[in-house]
């Protein structure tokens, strides 16, 4: 039974309008506070955002002896890497909790320390998330590793040498566990079909601010010359694409008009195609971009996901819901993750018309074509929604859930809220500020209670 402070309660029809304002990117700004693990001197990360990811690598910084202090600007964190030490096994683990980064502490830690230790990982349950990359390509450093009940236990025998590796998908975590472990290990190492994003460009910024030496060629080809030690940094992050697309599809679902203060153009060109062909309009100004719906039908389209510069995964879940008010028949193919597109089930307990298939629609084959993965869809629409009780699967789907029941008719109560927290900072307050017509339930007995 959800613990009724994470209910809340949302009565749709009522167009988002107004100005939201996104910080640094989720899926940056932690890899950024490891980094400074990396370093000799202290670090100051601006543009942070309080989402719990945030939270969760600042305690386990703590846990290894980092001191992690707000600086003077708000969204400001000063990390001191000089008193690096071991930290106890359980402890890790407790904290470690939900989230996948902990993988990436295993280089920083191994130049530090010689060692480290890595629980089970949390994360959206949207695939069967491997890490099997990870583990190869920090053996290829040299490190070795011993699978325990408890974890993974890591040691680096002698200094960890560069080398060469191709990835097998150009995955973004296996590219960040690299250029977090070849800056500081012996010589060069050539990294082949890497992952590309505008996150990994930026977590680049920050090495070489550190002293690294790194050359990101065109052709999906990293090359790092290790270097003997790293200074600290001084950085602002990246503002949040992912929750700015979020924000975009929002509007056009609700056939509302909302500015997204610190949206960049540069990170976010597909997504404004693919924006443009729905029928959603947008406007680009230095400090933002402001997306409305323009009024009469938006468009189906076919639309597939891919890895920068392609269509983004985490862009996919709320766009969908806008897909829904689409005319025609969308059909959409997910090639990054086999499992998201569950979410479409409580979208058609809703009135949407959403069908799965196993087949690659629409686009090329990929990994999970001819497999049993429900990895395709065809929207047909479009659909009235009606309000429901939905229960949140993951961040993005969650989110989703927050669009399709502010874009339905009646109320809906939407439970597990606080998984969102994970990557929309004070996404309550910005949902109040924009019209929405939201309420967290009351306890029996006592009125409704507003929403902080
Ligand atoms: C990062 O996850 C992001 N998370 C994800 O965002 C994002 O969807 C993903 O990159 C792709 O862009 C963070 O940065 C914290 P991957 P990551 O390694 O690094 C397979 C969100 O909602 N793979 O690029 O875990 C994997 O199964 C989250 O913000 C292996 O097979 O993603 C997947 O199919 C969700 N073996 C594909 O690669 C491995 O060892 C992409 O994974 C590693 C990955």
């Amino acid at each position: 039974m959800t613990d009724i402070a994470d209910v809340l309660l949302v009565h749709g029809g009522t167009p988002l309008e107004g100005e939201i304002r996104v910080r640094g990117a989720k899926n940056l700004v932690p890899k950024a506070m490891v980094a400074a693990l990396l370093g000799s001197e202290p670090s100051r990360l601006l543009g942070v955002p309080e989402i719990r990811d945030v939270r969760v690598v600042r305690g386990l910084l703590q846990l290894h002896g980092v001191t992690v202090e707000s600086g003077e600007a708000p969204g400001e964190l000063v990390l001191d890497p000089r008193r690096v030490e071991s930290a106890n096994v359980a402890d890790i683990d407790a904290h470690a909790g939900s989230s996948r980064i902990p993988i990436l502490f295993c280089g920083p830690l191994l130049h530090r320390l010689g060692h480290a230790f890595i629980p089970g990982l949390g994360g959206c349950d949207i695939g069967g998330r491997p890490i099997d990359f990870h583990f190869d390509v920090l053996r290829k450093f040299g490190a070795t590793i011993e699978k325990r009940a408890d974890g993974q236990y890591l040691e680096a025998p002698q200094r960890l040498r560069g080398c060469r590796i191709r990835l097998p998908y150009p995955s973004v975590g296996s590219t960040e566990q690299v250029l977090l472990t070849a800056v500081l290990a012996e010589g060069v190492t050539e990294l082949t079909n890497a992952a590309v994003e505008p996150e990994i460009e930026d977590l680049i910024c920050v090495l070489q601010k550190m002293g690294a030496i790194i050359s990101l060629d065109t052709d999906r080809t990293i090359r790092i010359t290790g270097v003997d030690s790293l200074g600290g940094y001084v950085h602002r992050a990246i503002p949040d694409r992912l929750e700015a697309a979020s924000w975009a599809s929002a509007a056009l679902a609700t056939e509302g008009d909302i500015y997204v203060r610190g949206a960049q153009q540069r990170s976010m060109m597909t997504f404004l195609n693919t924006y443009r062909r729905v029928g959603g309009a947008f406007e680009i100004d230095d400090e933002g971009i402001r997306f409305w719906h323009p009024g009469g039908p938006l468009n189906a389209i076919a639309l597939e996901t891919d890895v920068h510069p392609g269509f983004q995964t985490d862009w996919q879940q709320p766009l969908v819901v806008a897909l829904t008010q689409a005319s025609g028949l969308s059909i959409v193919h997910e090639t990054v993750y086999e499992s998201r597109l569950g979410f479409t089930e409580a979208l058609n307990q809703m009135g949407g018309h959403i069908q799965l298939y196993r087949e690659c629609l629409g686009g090329s084959a990929c990994r999970f074509g001819q497999r049993n993965f429900l990895h395709s869809a065809v929207v047909s629409g479009p659909t009235k929604l009606q309000g429901a009780d939905l229960v949140i699967p993951d961040l993005r789907g969650g989110f989703s859930y927050l669009i399709a029941a502010l874009a339905a008719q009646g109320t809906s109560r939407v439970h597990g809220i606080s998984l969102i927290n994970r990557g929309y900072e004070n996404f309550l307050a910005k949902l109040q500020g924009l019209g929405a017509d939201i309420e967290l339930p009351s306890l029996p007995g006592s009125p409704p209670a507003a929403v902080a």
